[in-house]
């Protein structure tokens, strides 16, 4: 039986006195019933470590490197992110994917990056509106993971993997929960191709508008074992009320 897995990804969001607000909320009042994390800008981390070490609640980053250290001005690397207590990373991102070119193979080193330093990553793929409407959906998301799967081998079943239609993100669509529970049964199929096993126990998350009024019947799916919460997640009742939804599904 998979963990529902409900992560908040702030983006470039935040401030000290807003986090501080946030991470009380949040912490005060985390359920048991699934694991709650935040990834949160990566200047906040440490604050995010002091608010929530003593809580349930696990926080990560949104981006990492995917060289190990080095002349690579502006990057963060995998083990800096373990020694301020990050237990996720995100990598691949649309708005990464989209604003700075990152390719799919780069996604794939960065997810092993991640792996061998000890984090788990949150791998982000998803088709565009233009994707989709050109009956491509399927195809995009299977060569999005192709490298991932061939990269990070044996430790396919530490990953998590967040199914996010770029169309969905930020815009108030959101995917119903049968077309995405089509695609998220595409990316297990998709794993089982190479490790039935690890197929079996990856989180596959939905990203793209989850708010607190769609996530019940979004979480209901049979392969849908959480969400990556964007605009949602910077209000502490918002996420909170996403990640009570879980014990409603
Ligand atoms: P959204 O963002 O919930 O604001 O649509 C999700 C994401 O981009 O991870």
């Amino acid at each position: 039986m998979r963990r529902t897995l409900i992560a908040g990804n702030w983006k470039m969001n935040g401030s000290l006195a807003a986090n501080s607000v946030l991470l009380e909320g949040i912490s005060a009042a985390a359920p048991t019933d699934c694991d709650l994390a935040v990834c949160v800008p990566a200047p906040y981390l440490s604050q995010a470590q002091a608010a929530l070490c003593a809580s349930a609640v696990l926080w990560g980053a949104q981006d990492v490197s995917e060289h190990e250290s080095g002349a690579y001005t502006g990057e963060v690397s995998a083990s800096m992110l373990k020694e301020f207590g990050c237990t996720y990373v995100i990598v691949g991102h649309s708005e990464r994917r989209s604003y700075h070119g990152e390719s799919s193979e780069l996604v794939a080193r960065k997810a092993l990056r991640a792996l061998t330093t000890g984090l788990l990553p949150i791998i982000c793929v998803g088709e565009t509106l233009q994707e989709r409407e050109a009956g491509l959906t399927d195809a995009v998301v299977v060569s999005q993971l192709a490298p991932v799967i061939s990269a990070v081998g044996k430790q396919l079943a530490d990953v998590v993997i967040a199914y996010e239609p770029v169309w969905a993100i930020g815009t108030g669509k959101t995917a119903t929960p049968e077309m995405a529970q089509q695609v998220h049964n595409l990316i297990r199929t998709t794993l089982a191709k190479t490790s039935v096993d690890a197929a079996d126990v990856v989180q596959i998350l939905y990203g793209g508008s989850m708010k607190p009024d769609n996530a019940k019947d979004l979480l209901a799916m049979s392969d849908i074992d959480g969400g990556l919460i964007g605009g949602a997640s910077l209000k502490s009742a918002d996420f909170l009320a996403i990640a009570s939804a879980v014990h409603a599904a």
